[in-house]
């Protein structure tokens, strides 16, 4: 059939140029269908190569499907223009406007305890102190006048380790003293600095401190102690502790209480009240535990929370450091601070702390 070969290039055109024109997606769609769906005037054409002889059928055949090409090729290309254009925004972009703000993270809930105890301590003039986390047996408990048969050195109670002299002198470069590789239980006992541990309390940091200057001294020592606890509501292997040490020529332990007080009102509130109960621990004589309460103790439904371990330096520990026990006076304590903030928060549960939900954390 004659003209059908000769109709094809200007059909093309023509749809060519009308998808490259539609000014939108809808249009778009629309000249599609205008031109290829089931009534479309390029599916006419295909539907008259039936007509075609055999000799111009595979002729004409061949250019229709090259400008179908070439339409559906126009037809994507005119779509992609025209979703770019739909996802751009409608109105300049003003780069004079603020920028938006990232949201911050929050300090964890312990550690806004830890620096608020810092803080109030700061105001009555201690200083921090640290110490390695990784301690010798003399340290945690010889120097601290602790015996060998006391049950916080049972293997049951704390975590023991089995590294070599090289290791440790790098982790305890600045405050460590001589060490020799001796696998725990070799020549365990009195001044044993070679077999190593978790420290299971901040009281060896007292030792460190007094070893490398002379009083007076006024500390606190903030930090991670463990245990071989299992874990539970109250209980968790690893924890946090504040130390404290204050050592000059006639301190009293109406300092130690006065001190205790002072902090407990700054970070409980002024109605906290507490109270000394005699208590007995190796390195402070007379040793106290402190009773604390308050209203929110109340609301826990108790009259006291015993609340920290605390007395006057042992004579036998500035005698250890190189103290005159005949000059020098002092007090220690140490606390838990998980314990002061599930009373502040009312947190019934400590491995909330551990557990770094952010349902948890968005709280505080
Ligand atoms: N080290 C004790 C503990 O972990 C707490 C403690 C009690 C620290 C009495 C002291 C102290 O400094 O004098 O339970």
């Amino acid at each position: 059939m004659p003209g059908l070969l000769d109709e094809i290039e200007p059909l093309k055109q023509a749809a060519v140029a009308e998808l490259k024109a539609a000014p939108d997606l809808a249009a778009l769609e629309q000249t599609k269908g205008a031109w290829l769906g089931a009534n479309g005037k390029f599916t006419a054409l295909m539907k008259r190569l039936g007509t075609l002889s055999k000799e111009e059928k595979p002729i004409a055949g061949k250019a229709v499907n090259a400008a179908k090409v070439e339409l559906e090729a126009a037809l994507v290309g005119r779509r992609e223009e025209l979703e770019l254009k739909a996802a751009l925004p409608k109105e300049p972009t003003d780069f004079t406007l603020p920028g938006r703000r990232r949201v911050l993270g929050k300090l964890h809930p312990l550690t806004q305890v830890t620096e608020d105890i810092v803080r109030s301590f700061r105001k009555i003039g201690f200083v921090v102190a640290d110490g390695p986390e990784i301690e010798d047996e003399y340290h945690c408990f010889d120097a601290l006048n602790t015996p060998a048969d006391h049950p916080a050195r049972d293997t049951q109670d704390t975590f023991y380790l089995g590294l070599g002299a090289n290791q440790l002198s790098a982790q305890n470069a600045t405050t460590a003293g001589t060490t020799s590789p001796s696998p725990r239980g070799e020549g365990r006992g009195e001044g044993d600095r070679s077999s190593r541990l978790l420290r299971t309390h901040t009281s060896s940091v007292q030792i460190r401190v007094m070893e490398k200057q002379p009083p007076p001294i006024r500390i606190i020592v903030p930090g991670r102690v463990y245990r071989r606890d299992n874990a539970d509501a109250t209980h968790n292997p690893t924890f946090q502790q504040v130390e404290g040490l204050y050592v000059d020529k006639g301190v009293t332990a109406a300092d130690l209480k006065g001190t205790v007080e002072f902090v407990f009102r700054e970070l409980m509130g002024e109605d906290v009240k507490i109270r000394f109960r005699p208590h007995y621990f190796s390195y402070t004589e007379p040793s106290f535990e402190i009773d604390f309460t308050s209203a929110l103790v109340k609301k826990m439904g108790k009259d006291w929370l015993e609340i920290a371990g605390c007395g006057m330096v042992h004579p036998k520990v500035f005698e250890n450091v190189g103290y005159d026990p005949e000059v020098w006076t002092g007090w220690a304590f140490g606390f838990g601070i998980e314990r002061i903030a599930m009373i502040r928060y009312g947190i019934t549960d400590i491995r909330l702390f551990y557990e770094n939900d952010l349902r948890f954390l968005r709280q505080f």
